[in-house]
């Protein structure tokens, strides 16, 4: 199905447009979370020690929503980027949105990973129930997990600023209306 008469897609499919907000919420959250949890002293950790089993959970979720959007994406016709956009802008965009899905894989997989080498490990919870930690206890693979989740998750933060960025100077500062790529998401 196209917007236009002839035949040009003008919106990302609305199970895309859904699973983009409801995923940029939870990534937003998930970093806030990690980045608060991470700094908390002993005794905050008894008392919020929660922010943890939540954490995974929804880490698992948004892998879960971002394989979704994958196999929807691969069978869905996408809008072309707008022809008002100059070449090396479209080109940053698609580099940033394809590296932002690299890494909305690859972080909680490395996430899922450090927590299943962990010795200490409290177990990969999914909302109550027990996922399966399927790597070997390994103190040294761990410390490589850990150091990759985190890195990658601060990364992606950068991407998500970028990307906002773009998109913000795309509806405020360029001149010509039709480079505003907002209303495809919306
Ligand atoms: C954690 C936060 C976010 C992530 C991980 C994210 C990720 C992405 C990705 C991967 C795409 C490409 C969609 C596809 O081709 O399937 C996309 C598109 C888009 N995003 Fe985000 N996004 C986030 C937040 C935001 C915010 C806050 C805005 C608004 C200011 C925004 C505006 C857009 C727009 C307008 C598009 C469509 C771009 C186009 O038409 O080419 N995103 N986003
Ligand atoms: C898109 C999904 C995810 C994002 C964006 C994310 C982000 C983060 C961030 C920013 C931190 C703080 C790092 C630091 O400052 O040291 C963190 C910590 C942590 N994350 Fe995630 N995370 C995700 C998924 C997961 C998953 C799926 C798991 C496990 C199943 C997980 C387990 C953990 C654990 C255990 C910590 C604490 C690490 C430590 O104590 O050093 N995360 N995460």
């Amino acid at each position: 199905m196209s917007d236009t008469e002839d035949g040009r897609i003008e919106r990302y499919p609305p199970a895309l447009r859904l699973l983009h907000w409801v995923r940029a919420l939870l990534v937003l959250g998930l970093i806030a979370a990690g980045w608060t949890m991470t700094r908390m002293s002993d005794a905050q950790v008894a008392r919020y020690g929660d922010l943890y089993p939540w954490h995974k959970s929804f880490g698992l979720l948004v892998l879960m929503i971002v394989l979704v959007q994958l196999a929807i994406r691969a069978r869905a016709r996408l809008p072309e980027p707008p022809a008002a956009l100059p070449r090396h802008e479209a080109m940053l965009s698609r580099v940033v949105h394809r590296t932002m899905y690299a890494l909305l894989v690859v972080v909680p997989v490395m996430g899922y990973s450090m927590s299943s080498t962990y010795t200490h490990s409290d177990g990969v919870p999914f909302f109550g129930l027990p996922v399966p930690e399927l790597l070997p206890k390994n103190d040294h693979w761990f410390a490589v997990f850990q150091w990759l989740h985190r890195v990658l998750a601060y990364t992606l933060l950068g991407l998500v600023a970028l990307h906002v960025g773009g998109a913000l100077k795309h509806r405020f500062l360029d001149r010509d209306r039709r480079a505003d790529v907002l209303p495809r998401m919306w």
